[in-house]
C-alpha cells in the first residue's frame, strides 16, 4: 500500500514508519517538524515537510501520492499544557485533523489509523478498561482526541469511511537498535525522566505521591512498548474495516507501578537512582491498565514486550547512545 504518515517524524510514527516499510509498503512522511526530528525519518521514506494547517500543501501531496490509506500520529501531547492553552490543542488536534479528514474525503481515501489515547476514559470506572467504559475525558487533550473520534464515527456514516482509533496506554521504549527513541521538550513521560538520572541530567526522580490505594501507594500505569504500538498500526491499516469506526485499546494488560519503573531502571541501568517523594499532583489517577482482549481477537496481536525490564533496556540504550536525543546524532 502507499501509505500518508503525517507525525511520522515523531515518537511513535518514527517507530510505525520502519514497521510499515519492512511491512513491503511506501510511506510518505508528511510534517512540520515542530515536535519531530528529521533524523528519526526513515530514509527509505519520501518526507515532505508540511503543517496540517495548510490545506493547499496537503492537497497538493495527496494528488501526487495516490495513497490508499493514512495514519495521524501529529497532535500536541501534553496534558498540562492543554490545560492552560486549551485552543493551541483544539486548533492542532481537532481543526488541522479536519483538514486531513476532508482531504481524503475529496480524494477518496478511505482507510485511516487514528492514535488515540486511554485518556478519553478519564478517571474510569471500572478496571481493567475496555473499550466500552464510558468516553469521559478530564482534559482538554483527552477531549480533542474524543472530539476526532466523533469525527470518525460520522464520517463512516456519511461518506463510508474505515477507521481504527487505537488507544495507546503509556507508549515507551525504543527501537531494539537504538537509532531512534524518545525524544520530547519537554520530557513529561517517566521512563526517559527516570533515565536522566543515570546520564547525569537529574539528581533524583520525585515521586509524585506514595499514598494511593495501590499495592506500593503509587500510581500504576500500563507501559506499551513503541514497536508493539507499530505492530498494532501495521495490522490495522492491513486490514482495516470499510466504512466503520472501530476503536482498540492498545496496552499490555499489566499494571506497573511508580516505583516497580524506578527499581527496574536501577537493575537495567546499575545506578542507585535516588527517589524523592513528594505529594500527589492533581489529576492523576491512581490505577490505568487496559483489558487488550479486543485487538487481541480482532488481529490476533500480542505485546512482546511483557517485563518491563525489556522494555527500559530499549529506552537505556537509545538514551546512552544520544543522551542529548536527535541532537547528538
Ligand atoms: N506518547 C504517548 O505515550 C502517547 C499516548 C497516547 C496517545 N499518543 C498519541 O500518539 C501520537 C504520537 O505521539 P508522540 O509521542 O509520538 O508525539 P510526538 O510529539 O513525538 O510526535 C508528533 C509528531 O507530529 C508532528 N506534528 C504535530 N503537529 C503537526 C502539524 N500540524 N502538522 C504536521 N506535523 C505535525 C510533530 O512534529 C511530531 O513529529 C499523538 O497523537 C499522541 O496524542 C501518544
Amino acid at each position: 500500500m502507499r501509505i500518508f504518515v503525517v507525525g511520522g517524524a515523531g515518537y511513535v510514527g518514527s517507530h510505525c514508519v520502519r514497521r510499515l516499510i519492512a511491512g513491503g509498503h511506501e510511506v510518505t512522511v508528511y510534517d512540520n517538524l515542530c515536535a519531530g526530528h528529521r533524523q528519526a525519518i526513515d530514509p527509505q521514506a519520501t518526507f515532505v515537510e508540511g503543517d496540517l494547517g495548510d490545506p493547499v500543501q496537503l492537497d497538493g501531496v495527496f494528488e501526487a501520492g495516490r495513497f490508499d490509506a493514512a495514519m495521524h500520529f501529529a497532535a500536541f501531547i501534553n496534558v498540562g499544557e492543554s490545560v492552560t492553552a486549551p485552543l493551541k490543542y483544539w486548533h492542532n488536534n481537532v481543526a488541522n485533523t479536519l483538514n486531513l479528514l476532508q482531504c481524503m474525503e475529496a480524494h477518496g481515501v478511505k482507510r485511516f489509523i487514528f492514535s488515540s489515547t486511554c485518556a478519553v476514559h478519564g478517571e474510569p470506572e471500572d478496571l481493567p478498561i475496555t473499550e466500552d467504559l464510558a468516553i469521559k475525558p478530564i482534559n482538554p487533550y483527552g477531549n480533542t482526541k474524543a472530539a476526532v473520534e466523533w469525527m470518525l464515527q460520522d464520517s463512516a456514516e456519511a461518506w463510508g469511511l474505515g477507521s481504527v482509533a487505537l488507544r495507546y496506554f503509556n507508549a515507551s521504549g525504543a527501537a531494539e537498535d537504538g537509532t531512534i527513541g524518545e525524544d520530547h521538550h519537554p520530557e513529561t513521560h517517566l521512563i526517559p525522566l527516570v533515565l536522566q538520572v543515570p546520564l547525569g541530567q537529574r539528581e533524583q526522580i520525585k515521586v509524585f505521591g506514595t499514598d494511593y490505594p495501590t499495592p506500593d501507594g503509587t500510581c500504576v500505569r500500563d507501559y506499551i512498548h513503541v514497536n508493539d504500538l507499530a505492530q498494532a498500526h501495521l495490522l490495522a491499516v492491513e486490514d482495516c474495516p470499510a466504512g466503520k469506526a472501530e476503536a482498540y485499546n492498545v496496552g499490555t494488560g499489566n499494571g506497573v507501578s511508580v516505583l516497580e519503573i524506578i527499581t527496574a531502571a536501577r537493575e537495567v541501568t546499575g545506578h542507585p537512582i535516588p527517589a524523592l517523594t513528594t505529594d500527589r499532583r492533581p489529576g492523576d489517577p491512581p490505577t490505568l491498565y487496559a483489558d487488550a482482549g479486543k485487538i487481541r481477537h480482532r488481529y490476533g496481536w500480542e505485546p512482546r514486550y511483557r517485563d518491563v525490564r525489556e522494555l527500559i533496556e530499549t529506552a537505556w540504550r537509545w538514551h546512552k547512545g544520544h543522551p542529548h536525543g536527535f541532537a547528538d546524532k
